[in-house]
């Protein structure tokens, strides 16, 4: 049984005449509890998860037009298949006029930032190991990506919303076919220019067993689309390459100006994030420490997680560094995509896991060198990108706190 439009539209008008709200609507029995490996399957049940969540957002909205979030001003993500043209390359013009304004950060201090864009770029190198396997990693990238979208909003006159990219819609129909990612000019640009003879990147190192994963489609300079010229100006710091072997310069924070490079690889997606991977992914992880790292790959057991999943699908430079991937501005519909699953997963049990339970960590990469368990009270600071010092607790909620938004 499917939960269904009538269920979810009746919560959503009882939410909006009456207080208090009803928080376990009775169409929980109705979800998939066991996730599907057929992917056609799962697809399905992810569009029943996410409808889900959906409802439980909406019926916490107030119609009361003097709440700060309420169901006229909540903000609406979207898939990027589901953009119209036209608000598809409003987006990437937004991303173009971030990459032309003067970056805020004095070559000073990033000797290498160029731009408003880079300014983000900047701050995700700097923090990169306070920021993954951590207690904020999910919370982090939640404000990270929201303070992004606030830029192109408020800095490039873009009146939409952050979207995202659907792993698992890519995972069916391939990268370079998807409207993401298929190179027009209403797309996030496409494949990288076809090299010949590329090995396996390997990962794993550090006294882990090597994770080989295979090269994709492309490997060189991104050649069409909105994004053919533009420079990635920072990084790399560890830049997994088709020889098995990494490549970094220096902190990163130097100036080295080169060409978006990508390495579609289908093979990754479809292995680490297709559809049966996100529900999986979202049911069968019942606390914070287990779904956070499922969902970045446990060190050593030969997955990479969606989010890594989402990463090396990409593939080039700088897709395949950690500290510099929001070079890449895919990095913020992945990083969309990674928000909206872990919202998902937020809702299905919601005052547990938007509150002290719903964080585990501390601010060191796998608590190497050991550091303080991240709490709610733990500050997240992007320093000059955006926004202002704010902590966990903020960050728990995409309706309760200074967010206001939504994933359709
Ligand atoms: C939630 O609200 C949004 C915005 O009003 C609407 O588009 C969406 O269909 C609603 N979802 C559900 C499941 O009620
Ligand atoms: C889907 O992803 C899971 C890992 O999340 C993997 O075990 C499975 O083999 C994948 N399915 C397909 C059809 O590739
Ligand atoms: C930090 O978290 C771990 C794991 O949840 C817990 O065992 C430990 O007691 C916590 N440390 C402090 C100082 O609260
Ligand atoms: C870089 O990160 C460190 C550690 O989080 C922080 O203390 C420092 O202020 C950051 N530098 C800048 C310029 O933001």
């Amino acid at each position: 049984m499917r939960l269904n439009a009538s269920v979810a539209l009746c919560l959503l008008t009882s939410a909006a005449n009456a207080l208090p709200q009803p928080q376990q609507p009775a169409a929980t029995a109705t979800l998939p509890s066991e996730p599907a490996s057929d992917t056609a399957a799962a697809s399905s049940q992810l569009d029943e998860l996410s409808k889900y969540a959906q409802s439980l957002a909406n019926s916490s909205l107030t119609s009361s037009k003097r709440a700060a979030c309420n169901i006229a001003n909540v903000a609406i993500r979207r898939e990027w298949g589901s953009l119209s043209n036209k608000e598809r390359k409003a987006y990437t013009d937004a991303v173009l006029c971030l990459q032309a304004k003067k970056a805020r950060y004095p070559t000073s201090i990033f000797p290498g930032v160029r731009s408003r864009f880079d300014d983000f770029v900047g701050t995700h190198i700097n923090q990169t190991t306070f920021i993954h396997y951590t207690g904020t990693f999910l919370a982090w990238h939640r404000y990270f990506t929201y303070e992004y979208e606030q830029s192109l909003r408020n800095e490039c006159g873009y009146t939409g919303y952050q979207p995202y990219w659907d792993w698992s819609k890519t995972a069916a129909s391939g990268l370079t076919k998807s409207p993401i990612l298929d190179g027009s000019q209403f797309s996030m640009s496409g494949d990288g220019e076809f090299v010949s003879g590329k090995g396996n990147v390997v990962l794993g190192g550090n006294g882990l067993p090597d994770l080989p994963l295979p090269p994709g489609s492309g490997g060189g300079c991104v050649k069409s689309g909105p994004f053919k010229d533009m420079k990635v100006n920072l990084g790399p710091v560890a830049l997994a390459l088709t020889d098995g072997t990494t490549v970094s310069n220096g902190d990163g924070l130097g100036y080295n100006p080169r060409c978006l490079k990508r390495d579609l690889t289908d093979a990754i997606n479809q292995r680490f994030a297709n559809a049966s991977s996100v529900v999986s992914l979202i049911l069968k992880n019942k606390n914070i420490y287990d779904f956070q790292m499922v969902m970045q790959g446990i060190p050593g057991s030969g997955s990479i997680g969606v989010h890594g999943g989402g990463h090396y699908a990409m593939g080039g430079d700088p897709g395949r560094d950690v500290f510099t991937s929001p070079g890449d501005p895919l990095f913020y519909l992945h990083h969309g995509m990674i928000d909206r699953t872990w919202w998902i997963w937020q809702l299905l049990d919601q005052k547990e896991r938007t509150g002290a339970k719903g964080i585990s960590g501390t601010g060191t990469f796998l608590n190497t060198p050991p550091s303080a368990n991240t709490t709610l009270e733990t500050p997240i600071d992007l320093g000059l990108a955006a926004g202002t010092v704010v902590k966990m607790k903020d960050l728990m909620s995409t309706t309760a706190g200074p967010f206001c938004y939504i994933y359709l």
